[in-house]
């Protein structure tokens, strides 16, 4: 058995009154609360090593250097990756996925095809529509059906030796959906097309095996993951990232420079143009040895009890609609009270103490799909309790009888 309580007091930001209450904090998905060992990794930099990597002869600025890339050997580890050059530190899933799509304007052409998902987060859709528009190529889309699953079947019709890319995203960030991706890269293989996954709601609540997955990009952030914000990760497979164009050219991601010309490094810091997120990168792994301490498969399993418990008591409440109903679902309920604006909830709720999101969680063509303006919607964490459920479920009741 997990004792919750002995995580939450790694927490100190939980430990505090809103509105005279105890703060619930239900918004995991937009980002998750950060434990004392990490902040702690931060203010140990700036007390003990701050100086630029990479750079100097110094010993502070080695010894900066050494921490962050045995950070990126442990995440390397963590998701098992191949090799740490495949791990690059970026600011976070939607620098990511730029950093890819940017690339492929130098390699798409009219007639390719790019496919996402009818799931995906804006930032998963808008960086692929910029690379078509700039290139001619054609932007197409896996489909959804109303329990938000990702119409598979439809996938052998869409899949072509035109696909370039295919870019869906790991968990739904607005319905919870865990989609089939290992089908996915398999499927997108066969036609030699390449894969990213957006990791962002996964990496935080699931064990990520790369190698057994085997996608060509996947990318997260930091902030989701107990970690810093400003902070996220690109793994690419080695050989296709030494050959894309880079992002952002600047000191560190360079070979040879003149005033002509220059040559590329090789990845990683062929795509870490400038001064990184130095802190941060290292208190990404502390974040990633937190996740470890616990076990990712007890936060999943703690997680998928609290979405269990939560649903049932939603469902009992009455007047409650669902939105995201697959059976293989994370720590995810987007749901709207019948005949109330999601965003007069979330507003009562705050004033109870207890932290949601409303609106379109950066998804509207998911809002589209079903008719909607927004949801409400929670997230869970490790720290989140039963108990905090009751609560919350308690002020539904009141929100109920004032919006009613
Ligand atoms: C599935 C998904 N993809 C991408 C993002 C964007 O992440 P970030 O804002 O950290 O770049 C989010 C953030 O909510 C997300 O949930």
């Amino acid at each position: 058995m997990l004792d919750i309580n002995s995580i939450r007091v790694q927490f100190p930001i939980l430990n505090q009154k809103l509105y005279k209450r105890d703060l619930i904090y239900l918004d995991n998905g937009a980002t998750s609360q950060t434990p004392q060992v990490v902040v702690d990794a931060i203010a140990n930099y700036y007390q003990t090593i701050n100086s630029n990597v990479h750079r100097g002869i110094h010993t502070l600025s080695q010894r900066a250097t050494i921490a962050m890339e045995d950070a990126r050997v442990k995440i390397q580890k963590h998701l098992n990756v191949r090799s740490e050059k495949e791990i690059i530190f970026t600011k976070g899933t939607t620098d990511g996925i730029n950093i890819i799509a940017h690339a492929m304007r130098f390699i798409l052409k009219k007639g390719d095809e790019v496919i996402i998902s009818a799931l995906e987060h804006h930032s998963n859709i808008i960086p692929w529509q910029m690379a078509c528009e700039i290139t001619g190529a054609t932007l197409k889309h896996i489909p959804m059906n109303n329990k938000g699953e990702l119409i598979l079947e439809s996938l052998d019709s869409i899949l072509s030796t035109n696909t370039k890319i295919v870019a869906v995203n790991h968990v739904s960030n607005t319905l919870g959906t865990i989609n089939p991706i290992k089908e996915i890269i398999d499927k997108a293989h066969e036609y030699g097309a390449w894969v990213l996954i957006d990791g962002a709601q996964s990496v935080p609540h699931m064990k990520i095996d790369i190698q057994e997955l085997n996608p060509d990009f996947f990318v997260f952030s930091g902030h989701k993951a107990y970690g810093p914000t400003g902070v996220g990760i690109l793994y690419g497979k080695e050989n296709i990232l030494n050959t894309l164009h880079p992002y952002q050219g600047g000191g560190e991601m360079i070979k040879e420079v003149s005033l002509e010309k220059s040559s590329y490094a090789e990845t990683p810091f062929r795509f870490e143009a400038g001064t990184p997120n130095i802190e941060a990168n290292i208190a990404l792994a502390y974040a990633i040895d937190f996740i470890n301490d616990i076990g990712i498969d007890n936060i999943s399993k703690h997680e998928n009890d609290l979405l269990d418990y939560a649903t049932e008591q939603l469902i009992k409440l009455g007047d409650i609609e669902i939105y995201g109903n697959s059976e293989n679902k994370a720590g995810v309920i987007s749901f709207n009270l019948k005949g109330a604006h999601n965003s007069d909830v979330g507003s009562i709720l705050d004033k109870l103490g207890i932290a949601v999101r409303t609106g379109q969680h950066c998804t509207q063509p998911i809002m589209s799909f079903f008719g909607i303006k927004g949801t409400v919607r929670i997230t869970f964490a490790i720290y989140n309790t039963f108990e905090e459920i009751d609560i919350f479920i308690n002020a539904m009741k009141r929100v109920k009888t004032m919006l009613k």
